[in-house]
């Protein structure tokens, strides 16, 4: 019997790395859910891709609001039943916004990229445990690694930015609770960094494309049911926490 579609959710769909990402997953034959913001600037990210051929559509997703992420929830649950990989994209970084105190900065930074992800996993999981190759793919950054940071010659030991940094060494410590938490269930949570990439988030000052950055996600996206879980790496492979 041929295996069903798989089903991906990706936050922060729209533009840049989340949308390489659904690109990537799509071409792969993954049928992919795209989390919008902004539902109108969803469907021009999603049209190029429909015109490909490929199974995207874009859905209203603001992973600070508890209506907005139940929403999807409920949409997922009614039209497909169950999810087979959760991309956790969607983040911000403020720490060179100079109109916010740092204790603003920090509250929002946290909201999206920590609680804002708890929030969409949390309301993942009873789909995901629906699947028979549930996959969580956290992107997080290097910048947040203790152990390069503590490295003197690694290349970004002078980059400093502090709620940034903070939130994702959260979201790395929310990989490996995940992953001991969801593995009798067979979820496997990974957490991955893209580098330093030409995006909206970096003024397209990154060396990387989205493209490249996508690859590592991918990976991870579509582990076997061998590979690994409770992970972080970048695609030279694996990084210190
Ligand atoms: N670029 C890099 O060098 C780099 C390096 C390491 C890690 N990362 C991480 O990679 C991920 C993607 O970053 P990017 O470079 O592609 O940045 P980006 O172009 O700024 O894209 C960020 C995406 O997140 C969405 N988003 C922001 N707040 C949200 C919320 N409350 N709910 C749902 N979606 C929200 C944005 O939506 P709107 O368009 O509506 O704002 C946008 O789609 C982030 O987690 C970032 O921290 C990036």
């Amino acid at each position: 019997m041929e295996e069903k579609q798989s089903l991906a959710l990706v936050s922060g769909a729209n533009r840049g790395i989340g949308l390489a990402i659904v690109a990537g997953l799509a071409r792969e034959g993954v049928r992919v859910l795209m989390g919008c913001r902004d539902l109108a600037r969803g469907e021009a990210a999603c049209s190029p891709l429909r015109e490909e051929g490929l199974s995207v559509c874009p859905v209203p997703l603001d992973i600070t609001s508890e209506t907005s992420v139940s929403n999807v929830a409920q949409l997922i649950a009614g039209e497909y039943g169950s999810l087979d990989i959760l991309v956790n994209n969607a983040g911000i970084a403020l720490d060179y916004d100079p109109s916010l105190p740092v204790v603003e900065r920090m509250q929002r930074t946290l909201a999206v990229n920590v609680v804002g992800t708890v929030r969409l996993t949390e309301a993942m999981v009873p789909l995901l445990a629906g699947s028979a190759h549930p996959r969580i793919v956290n992107v997080s950054s290097e910048l947040a690694s203790f152990g390069l940071r503590g490295t003197p010659t690694w290349e970004y030991a002078t980059t400093v930015m502090p709620t940034y940094q903070a939130s994702k060494a959260a979201v790395n410590s929310l990989t490996l609770s995940y992953a001991g938490l969801l593995a009798d269930r067979g979820i496997k949570v990974n957490a991955m960094c893209p580098g330093f990439t030409a995006t909206e988030a970096t003024n397209f000052t990154g060396s990387r494309s989205p493209e490249q950055a996508a690859v590592i996600a991918l990976r991870l996206a579509l582990l076997e049911d061998d590979g690994p879980t409770g992970t972080f790496a970048n695609d030279q492979g694996r990084l210190p926490w």
